[in-house]
């Protein structure tokens, strides 16, 4: 018989690409619902490419740079993405804030990764700010994407404690673990057809709701929307 067929998908990175590695080490389980087919960077020096090569999975890169302007620089994007067939985008470490055109283009079918629980702490400098707010508990968030930035249905997410001694390094450091843990969760999900989104919510096999993942836990639980 077939293998079922597996959800090709696009990984945007800008950097360094460490939720691309767990996002390609998830890819390589035989019964895994997708499979990456292109990772495209903004940044032709992105170590997030060099991986890509190591795993054999062709790479584009389309610098913002040669670019007049946001319009033409998602155009070019946009055209490289349809050319290789992908059916949806994972957004690991992208830097470049993506228009409503743009994402519009892609219903439902943008995933991204970002280190807070949102809707804490959108934008940057995360780890600095919850350590400045006293925190005690931080962790990370994969979201469908809205044009708004940091923003859109929460799919899975993981908490992690914030240590008395840390600083916002050693908290990075932490949290980013759970995101390679989190990231292939909520791909899984995509891939296999379980996720949807009802207004505001995602839903998981029709359920509207996210997973959260305790800290120290292997699974997730399932944390039902207030659908008000
Ligand atoms: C991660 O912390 C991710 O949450 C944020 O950018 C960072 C990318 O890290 N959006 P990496 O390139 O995946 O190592």
């Amino acid at each position: 018989m077939a293998a079922a067929e597996r959800l090709p998908v696009a990984v945007l990175v800008s950097g360094g690409g460490t939720n691309l590695q767990a996002l390609i080490d998830a890819c390589a389980v035989p019964d895994f619902p997708a499979e990456i087919a292109l990772v495209l960077s903004n940044k032709p020096d992105a170590y997030g490419l060099e991986r890509a090569r190591r795993a054999g999975i062709p790479t584009a890169v389309v610098d913002h740079r040669d670019f007049d302007g946001r319009a033409a620089f998602e155009a070019a994007m946009q055209a490289r993405l349809a050319e290789s067939g992908v059916r949806a985008l994972c957004l690991a470490g992208f830097m470049r804030v993506l228009s409503a055109d743009f994402v519009g283009r892609w219903p439902d079918r943008i995933l991204n990764i970002h280190p807070s629980l949102l809707p804490a702490y959108k934008g940057l400098d995360t780890h600095s700010r919850a350590l400045a707010d006293g925190a005690t508990v931080h962790g990370c968030t994969v979201h469908v994407v809205r044009p708004a930035l940091d923003d859109g249905p929460v799919v899975v997410q993981a908490d992690v404690p914030v240590e008395p001694d840390d600083d916002a390094e050693a908290l990075a450091a932490r949290v980013l673990t759970r995101e390679h843990a989190i990231y292939p969760m909520a791909l899984r999900l995509l891939g296999a057809g379980r996720l949807s989104v009802v207004g505001e919510h995602a839903a998981i096999d029709g359920r509207a709701g996210h997973l959260r993942l305790p800290w120290h836990a292997d699974s997730p639980v399932f944390v039902p929307a207030e659908v008000g």
